[in-house]
Parts: C-alpha cells; structure tokens; sequence
C-alpha cells in the first residue's frame, strides 16, 4: 500500500461532545494508529474560529484544551503531526493565492455559505437576504480548508459527510492551481474524502437535531469532561418516547431510543443492530443505566489524562512548539515550490 498523507483539523470551540468524538475524533487515533508508513497531521485551526465573534482570552484557552483533549484521546505527537494552524501563517498565505484562482460563484454554492445567508433573511421580507452582516472569511474559510490540506499536500481527508461538498471544493481548487501553473511547480496531489462510517449522535433533548455544541441546553450534549454522575443525570433525562415494552432500533419512528442505541453500539464498538437485540427486553431505564456506563467507560480515561495533560503547561508548549516546527519544515518545502507566485 502506498504511504499516505492524512490531513484533519478541529476547530478550538470548547471541550468536545461526545458527538464530536464518536463521529469525528476517535476516528483519528484509529487512523493514527493503522499504518505506520503513512504521515499523518492534525490540527488545531484557529485561523477558522476567527470568521465567528471570539473572546481572545477565551480563544486561548480553548487551543489550549483542544490540544490536551486530542492528546487525551489517544493522539500521539511521536506518531502525529500535531499542531496549531494559527501558529503557521503560510496557511493563510496560500488561503490568498488559492482565493485568487477561486470564483466566488463557487463559493456562493457551498451549502454552509447558504445556511449563513438563510440566518440572515430579513425578518419582514423571507426573499430580501442581508449579506452586510456576515463577514468575508464565512464565504472564503473553504479556500482556507483547501490551504490547510493542500499546504501539507495531503493525499487523504478524513471528514464526516456534512465536509464532503468542501472537500470538493479543495480538489477543485488543487485542479485548478495544477492546470493554471502547469510546470513552475510540482503539482498539489487531489485530496480524497476518508469518508467516516457515519455515526450521526443526536441531541438527548430533541432527537430531531444532531448533538451539537451551539444548542441552548446544555443538557442536550455529554461533554468529555462530564463527571459519571453528570453522564448519568444526563442520560436519565433523554428524551425517549411512550413505547414501555421493550428497546427496537427504529430511528423514524423511535429517534431517542435509537440515539442512545446508537451511543451505546459506538461505546461498545458494536453493531447497533446486535446492541439492539442484546437490549431488545429492556425498559428505558435499564437501556439508560447499561448507556451511561457504557459512554462513562468510555471517557474515564481520556477524562483523567486530559486533567494531567491540562495542568502540564510545559507539556502542551512543547507539543504545540515541536508539532509546528514540523508543520513549518513541510508547508515551507511546498511554499518554495510555489515561489514564482511570490513577490519576494
Ligand atoms: P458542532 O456541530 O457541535 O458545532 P463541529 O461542527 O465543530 O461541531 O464538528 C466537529 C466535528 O465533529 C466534525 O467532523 C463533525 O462532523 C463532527 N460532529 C459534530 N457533531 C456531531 C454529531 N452530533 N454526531 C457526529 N459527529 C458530529
Ligand atoms: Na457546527
């Protein structure tokens, strides 16, 4: 098998979810750990926090966690490339470059960008949208996501389904660039999609929407850092439905109850059919006690490692200095191929 090179970031919001996890993260200690000829890097992009209102204090304490918790997991900065795209500005050198090769038609395209506008209909008139609030980098971070991957010129991109029309974009823009310069430089590998084995974690309040940080209750989320008895008092209060004979996997017409199923398949690392026969004579509140400690056995560890890791301040700085060293020595090697397009 030919060595590959995997690229992945996660932006510095906050501790993750275990949605954020099971759907994203601990497929990265996987890939991580699947092929030791392969390079692999993963980053913390802080460049892409800045298109939403940060507090710079804040800020710094969330790339501060968000190393430790990737740490925490299981990522291995001697296995890894472990970095803070913030610290690396040749990310945002090549984000200009890639922009001015990117038509804005394209961008407009983008189901993200769309979402952004959809927020900012005018409330009086649904077909008037207001563009004048959203800032430019909401319509360009996907030339940025394409400079984050394409600097490292990787040859894989782990990403959920929801990234796939992004990553498009970025073997689009790699096109684009290899056709435009054809000969001043080597050209930029097209990036595929490592399309993650979907595990959609759905809110435990209203399991008509994913589990996700932004939401108003908090107790719709279990966060890594949650204690067992925050998990339990948590998962106790999900949402389930009326049905009180027996656990059926049935995400239509029963979406709480086959959320937790799904939680308790993807802790267990089991398919969510055989965790739903093995559940099939449960009430709701065995189903929630056997999840809670399933999601409890999961984060025990990662909890523990991520409060040491935190409190070695001189750990973290000397991860995130190594990590962009590393990063630096390869972004600069494809930068320099780049030169004719720079004024110096
Ligand atoms: P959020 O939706 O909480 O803002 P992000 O958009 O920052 O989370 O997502 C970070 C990563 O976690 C992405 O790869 C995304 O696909 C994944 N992810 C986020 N929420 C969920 C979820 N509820 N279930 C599965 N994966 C998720
Ligand atoms: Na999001």
């Amino acid at each position: 098998v030919k060595p590959r090179t995997i690229f992945s970031g996660i932006q510095p919001t906050g501790i993750p979810h275990l949605g954020n996890y099971l759907g994203a993260l601990s497929n990265w200690v996987k890939i991580q750990n699947e092929n030791p000829q392969d390079r692999v890097i993963f980053s913390v992009v802080g460049w892409h926090a800045l298109t939403l209102p940060q507090n710079p204090k804040e800020l710094v304490a969330s790339r501060r966690d968000m190393l430790a918790v990737l740490l925490a997991i299981g990522i291995d900065p001697k296995r890894s490339i472990l970095f803070h795209q913030d610290a690396n500005a040749m990310h945002t050198e090549l984000a200009w470059i890639l922009s001015c090769i990117t038509p804005t038609g394209k961008l407009r395209r983008m189901t993200s960008w769309k979402a952004r506008l959809a927020e900012s209909r005018n409330a009086n008139d649904e077909s008037e949208v207001d563009e004048s609030m959203l800032n430019a980098g909401l319509l360009t971070y996907p030339v940025l996501q394409a400079a984050d991957i394409l600097l490292y010129r990787a040859t894989h991109v782990p990403v959920g389904e929801d990234q796939r029309q992004h990553l498009e974009l970025s073997r689009d823009i790699a096109d684009t660039f290899n056709r435009t310069f054809k000969g001043s430089s080597r050209m930029f590998p097209l990036p595929t999609a490592l399309i993650t084995p979907s595990k959609r974690i759905l809110s435990l309040k209203d399991p008509s929407a994913k589990m996700s940080k932004s939401a108003a209750d908090p107790a719709s989320r279990i966060l890594l850092t949650d204690s067992a008895a925050q998990i339990a008092a948590k998962v106790r209060a999900a949402v389930t439905d009326s049905i009180t004979t027996g656990v059926t996997y049935d995400p239509s017409a029963r979406p709480g109850t086959s959320n937790l199923l799904t939680i308790l398949a993807a802790c267990v690392d089991e398919d969510v059919h055989d965790v739903a026969a093995r559940c099939a004579g449960m009430n709701h509140g065995e189903l929630k006690a056997e999840v809670a400690s399933a999601v409890e056995a999961l984060v025990t560890g990662p909890r523990a490692e991520f409060e040491r890791i935190r409190g070695d301040v001189g750990y973290l700085d000397q991860v995130a200095q190594e990590g962009a060293a590393a990063a630096y020595e390869l972004s600069a090697q494809t930068m320099v191929q780049k030169r004719p397009l720079r004024s110096m």
